[in-house]
């Protein structure tokens, strides 16, 4: 009979590849090119205190590297859905501390994603009312704990909420630093806060945070240089979806808005800067590139919502250091597969991922019982069919 181990030395050969070159990011030394990408997983208590079960899927994942946790909410009216992470008070520092000690004890390093849902929130959810650059609903239907509800209208930020919102993000980046995090990525991508400022679907301002491109790109810089000044350049990164239309975006002008928002934080000294669904065939792609001088990470255009690939994403990966990413971060192959750096490197097959419908619900199930492969040797040698 063929097993696993068998099909391990046919269904991907193994590479030398630049993916598993060192590399470095700020102070950090990363033994390879891999980076988790971060994925909600909505297993978090309903106040967003990290549970232990997430120290045991993150330390499983540790030889990544750089892992880059879940979206965390730097205010209560910024949660998004259920059960998602936060990191605005002591509560949610210790349960992240259990987090990142369980990850640097197995090796690891670890940034955390600093998430405002804006619009993409529901009283049912924070207890508040969303806010938005602009009273325009999410066209969606949002999860909650009774299941999926119409989204509700939100409210338009004051002046003075954008301020205390640019302060909530630079305390919660100190809050990731104390509770042991490398640093911070904000969130500017799919569809949040942040993106919700920098589209004109969204943003209907007439105020100095709306309008022109370089009105609209003026939250997105605040909050950045904010958290730059909290915990060290050196410690922020920050992700961007150009033309990503996910959560109901319409950005309109894309190919002004983020040449426009990267010269604008070309002297902030940022540790990295991270594409979404990023392709090499595209000339946004070549510009951003040439546009920022600091390390990039790309996160490839893989099927969505899926299959992925055999690889898992693994020459789309390449293909894009080829085009001058430094870093490739890859989402649903991490997921399910704690052991993926050993698995691309050595060719062997990966776990798909196996139940959608696990992603975003509590308990280890499709979510800490991924195994490796040394867990799947081991079975197979237990196993009377092997002999
Ligand atoms: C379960 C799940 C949760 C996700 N949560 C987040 C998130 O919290 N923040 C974020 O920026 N992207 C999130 N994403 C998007 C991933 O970071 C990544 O961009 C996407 O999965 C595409 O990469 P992949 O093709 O390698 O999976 C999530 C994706 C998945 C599958």
């Amino acid at each position: 009979m063929t097993t696993y181990a068998d099909e391990a030395t046919t269904a991907n050969a193994p590479v030398t590849s630049r993916l598993f070159e060192p590399a470095s990011l700020g102070d950090l030394r990363l033994p390879n090119r891999l980076v988790m990408a971060p994925m909600t997983r909505n297993r978090a208590a309903a106040d967003g205190v990290p549970q232990p079960i997430m120290a045991t899927y993150y330390a499983q994942r540790a030889s990544a590297g750089l892992i880059i946790a879940e979206a965390s909410t730097p205010n209560a009216v910024g949660q998004t859905y259920p059960n998602i992470t936060a990191i605005h008070d002591r509560a949610h520092v210790a349960g992240w501390r259990q987090v990142t000690d369980a990850v640097r004890a197995a090796g690891g390093r670890m940034f955390l994603q600093l998430q405002h849902g804006g619009r993409v929130g529901h009283p049912d959810n924070s207890g508040l009312v969303p806010v938005a650059p602009s009273p325009v609903p999410l066209p969606d239907t949002i999860f909650t704990p009774s299941g999926h509800q119409p989204a509700v209208v939100p409210r338009e930020m004051t002046i003075d909420e954008i301020h205390a919102t640019v302060a909530d993000f630079a305390a919660a980046a100190r809050n990731a630093v104390d509770a042991g995090f490398a640093g911070v990525e904000v969130h500017g991508a799919n569809g949040y806060l942040i993106h919700q400022f920098l589209a004109g679907g969204t943003n209907h301002r007439t105020d100095a945070y709306g309008g022109s491109v370089a009105g609209r790109i003026r939250f997105a810089v605040e909050v950045v240089k904010a958290v730059a000044d909290a915990v060290g350049p050196e410690r922020v990164g920050l992700r961007i979806a150009p033309g990503l239309t996910v959560n109901g975006i319409e950005e309109g002008d894309t190919g002004a808005i983020y040449p426009a928002l990267l010269d604008a934080l070309a002297d902030v000294g940022m540790a990295y800067l991270h594409v979404v669904f990023a392709d090499p065939g595209q000339p946004l792609f070549h510009d951003l590139r040439r546009r920022w001088q600091g390390t990039l990470i790309a996160n490839p255009m893989l099927p969505w919502p899926g299959p992925l690939p055999a690889d898992g994403g693994r020459r789309e990966g390449e293909r894009l250091l080829a085009a001058g990413a430094d870093l490739i971060s890859l989402g649903r192959a991490f997921l399910a597969n704690p052991d993926l750096v050993e698995r691309l490197r050595t060719g062997a097959p990966l776990n798909p991922v196996r139940d959608t419908g696990l992603m975003y619900v509590g308990g280890e199930s499709g979510y800490t019982d991924y195994p490796t492969l040394d867990a799947v040797r081991r079975a197979e040698t237990l196993s009377p069919a092997a002999a």
